[in-house]
C-alpha cells in the first residue's frame, strides 16, 4: 500500500506538472481542482425515466440453418435530457444497438451496414472467432458499405458485446453511442434455474458516463477541470450516468429475482457496484460465462470492457438503488482524478406489490471451473507486458503492419501484465483467461471466472493464464490492448497471430496491407 501511495503521488505530480508546494496551496488552481474533482449523486437523482431496454434480436434462420442478423449503423437523435435532444449514433436505432442472441453450435452471420459519415468497424468483444471476422482495425467498413462476418458459435453461454474498433477513433465512436450486447446461450444455460425472460427478469445494464453541453450535445472533450489537472489524456470521465442510454432511470421489478447483465461500456470510468441498502449481489457469470457456483458480493468492481451477470433479490413493494461507490484504483491521490472517489447513483428498482418469477439462485451452476477450462499445467510460455503512460505497451505503440507475437493455436500461456503509476484495463481478443494473482495475492471473488478483460490497478502486476483461440491464420492478427479507449486509440495495443503449433519461428513478423485498411 505504501508503495502504491508513493507511486500515486508521483503520478499526480507528473500529471499536473506542479510542485508539492503548488498542490498544498489551497488557493492554487490545482488545489481547487482537487477539492472539486469528485462527484456525489447519492440520493440526488429523480429516477423519472423508465429504463430503456435494447430490443432483443434473434435474427432469422436461413435455409442452411445460419442465423442471420442485420445491423445498420447510422446517426440519430436521442431524448436523453429534459427538453433538449442529443445527436447520437446507433445500430438499428438512435443510440446503442440490439441485443443479439445466438446459441452454441449454430452458425451466425451479421450483415453490418455503415450508414455513418466515417469509416468504422464492429468488433465482437469476447467472441471466439477467426481473426478475419473479429472486426478489429483490419476490418474497416467504409461509409455506404456492408460487411458480413460469419462464424460458428463455439463457446459456453455468456454475455458478450460489440463496439466499433477503428484505429484512433474507437473512443469517439463508442462515445457517440454504438455498442450492444451479444448473448450466447447453450444447452445448460436454459436449465440453469436462472432468470431468463429478457426485459422482464433478465435485463441488460450498459453503464456509460457522459457529459452534456448546454445545447444537449454530448461533450467528447474533458472540461477545464481536467485540463488543469492534466488528466485529460486518460480519457473522458463524464458527470452524468446513462444506463442503456437512459439518464436517471427506474426499472419496475415484477419478479422476486432479477438477473442483471452488466456491461461497463465507458471510456475510462471503473465502477464499484452495490446496492445502497447493502444487500448483496449474487455473481453468477463473468466475461466468459457462468460460474460453477454463485458468489455473494457486497461490491462488484467493473472496469471498462468487463461484463458480469448478477442476480438481485427483491421484496414486494420495496424501492432500492443500484449505486457505484468510491473505490481504490491504486493511484493514491490520483484516484480522485480517475473517478475513484465518485459516488454515483445508477438505477432505481421499484418492486411491484406482488412478485412472481424464479425463486432463489441455485447453489450449483453449469459453468466449468475456470481452472479446468484453462489448466495452468498446460502453460509453457510466460510473457511480460508493460502498460506505460498513455500510449505505450512494452515500449512501443501499435503498428498495424507489425505482428508482435505469433502464438500456437489452442495453447495456454502465462501473461504478466504490469501497470505503471496509472491505472489500465487489459483485454485480449479471441482469448479467454483466468486471473492467477494480483501482486502475488489471490484475486477477489469477482475475478473467479473466465475473463477476457481485467482491471490493472496503478502500480500493480496481474498474472493471467490465457487460453488462445484455435483459428489458425498467420496473416491476420488479433489485438491485445488497454481497454481505456483513449489509451487504445493512442496505440497501447499489440497484435498477435495464431499459428499451427511448432511453426512460430517461420511466421513472418510483418504483414502485407489489407484491402480496406484505412491508412489515414
Ligand atoms: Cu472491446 Cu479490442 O476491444
Ligand atoms: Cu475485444
Ligand atoms: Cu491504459
Amino acid at each position: 500500500m505504501g508503495r502504491q501511495r508513493t507511486l500515486g503521488r508521483r503520478a499526480l505530480l507528473a500529471a499536473g506538472g506542479v510542485t508539492v508546494v503548488g498542490l498544498a496551496g489551497a488557493g492554487s488552481a490545482y488545489g481547487m481542482a482537487y477539492a472539486t474533482a469528485d462527484i456525489d449523486t447519492a440520493d440526488d437523482l429523480g429516477f423519472a425515466n423508465p429504463l430503456h431496454i435494447p430490443p432483443v434480436d434473434d435474427g432469422t434462420i436461413e435455409t442452411d440453418g445460419t442465423r442471420q442478423f442485420t445491423m445498420r449503423l447510422a446517426p440519430g437523435v436521442s431524448s436523453i435530457l429534459e427538453g433538449r435532444t442529443t445527436e447520437t449514433w446507433g445500430a438499428n436505432g438512435p443510440i446503442l444497438g440490439p441485443t443479439l442472441r445466438g446459441r452454441r453450435g449454430e452458425v451466425v452471420r451479421v450483415t453490418v451496414e455503415n450508414a455513418l459519415p466515417e469509416p468504422t468497424t464492429i468488433h465482437w468483444h469476447g467472441v471466439d472467432l477467426p481473426a478475419v471476422m473479429d472486426g478489429g482495425p483490419h476490418q474497416m467498413i467504409q461509409p455506404g458499405k456492408t460487411w458480413s462476418p460469419s462464424w460458428a458459435i463455439d463457446q459456453p453461454a455468456a454475455t458478450l458485446w460489440y463496439h466499433p474498433h477503428p484505429h484512433g477513433a474507437t473512443a469517439r465512436h463508442v462515445h457517440r453511442g454504438i455498442a450492444g450486447l451479444f448473448i450466447v446461450e447453450d444447452e445448460s444455460s436454459a436449465t440453469a434455474g436462472l432468470p431468463r425472460d429478457y426485459g422482464v427478469d433478465d435485463i441488460p445494464l450498459i453503464l456509460q458516463d457522459r457529459s452534456f453541453g448546454d445545447d444537449g450535445e454530448m461533450l467528447d472533450e474533458p472540461g477545464l477541470l481536467r485540463t488543469i489537472t492534466g488528466t485529460t489524456a486518460i480519457g473522458h470521465l463524464g458527470d452524468t450516468m446513462l444506463v442503456n442510454g437512459t439518464r436517471s432511470p427506474y426499472f419496475e421489478v415484477t419478479t422476486a429475482t432479477v438477473r442483471l447483465r452488466l456491461l461497463n461500456g465507458s471510456e475510462v470510468r471503473s465502477y464499484n457496484l452495490g446496492f445502497a441498502d447493502g444487500r448483496p449481489l449474487t455473481l453468477v457469470a463473468t466475461d466468459g460465462g457462468l460460474l460453477p457456483a454463485p458468489v455473494a458480493l457486497g461490491r462488484l468492481p467493473l472496469a471498462p470492457g468487463e461484463r458480469a451477470e448478477v442476480v438481485a433479490t427483491f421484496r414486494p413493494g420495496e424501492v432500492v438503488t443500484l449505486r457505484s461507490f468510491a473505490q481504490d484504483l491504486g493511484g493514491g491521490l490520483s484516484d480522485r482524478f480517475w473517478g475513484g472517489d465518485d459516488v454515483l447513483d445508477l438505477l432505481r428498482f421499484q418492486a411491484a406489490p406482488t412478485l412472481g418469477g424464479v425463486g432463489a439462485v441455485p447453489p450449483a451452476l453449469p459453468g466449468e471451473p475456470v481452472a479446468d477450462r484453462i489448466p495452468l499445467a498446460e502453460a509453457t510460455t510466460t510473457r511480460t507486458f508493460q502498460l506505460e503512460g498513455h500510449d505505450s505497451l512494452n515500449g512501443r505503440t501499435m503498428d498495424h503492419r507489425r505482428i508482435d507475437l505469433a502464438i500456437a493455436a489452442g495453447s495456454v500461456e502465462i501473461w504478466e501484465v504490469q501497470a505503471d503509476d496509472l491505472m489500465h484495463t487489459f483485454h485480449i481478443h479471441g482469448a479467454a483467461f483466468r486471473v492467477l494473482d494480483i501482486d502475488g495475492e489471490a484475486p477477489g471473488g469477482h475475478l473467479s471466472g473466465s475473463k477476457d478483460t481485467v482491471f490493472v490497478p496503478a502500480g500493480s502486476t496481474v498474472r493471467l493464464a490465457v487460453r488462445f483461440p484455435d483459428h489458425v491464420d498467420p496473416a491476420m492478427p488479433y489485438m491485445y490492448h488497454c481497454h481505456l479507449l483513449r489509451h487504445e486509440d493512442n496505440g497501447m495495443m499489440g497484435q498477435f497471430v495464431v499459428v499451427t503449433p511448432g511453426t512460430e519461428a517461420t511466421t513472418p513478423l510483418t504483414m502485407t496491407d489489407h484491402a480496406g485498411m484505412d491508412h489515414g
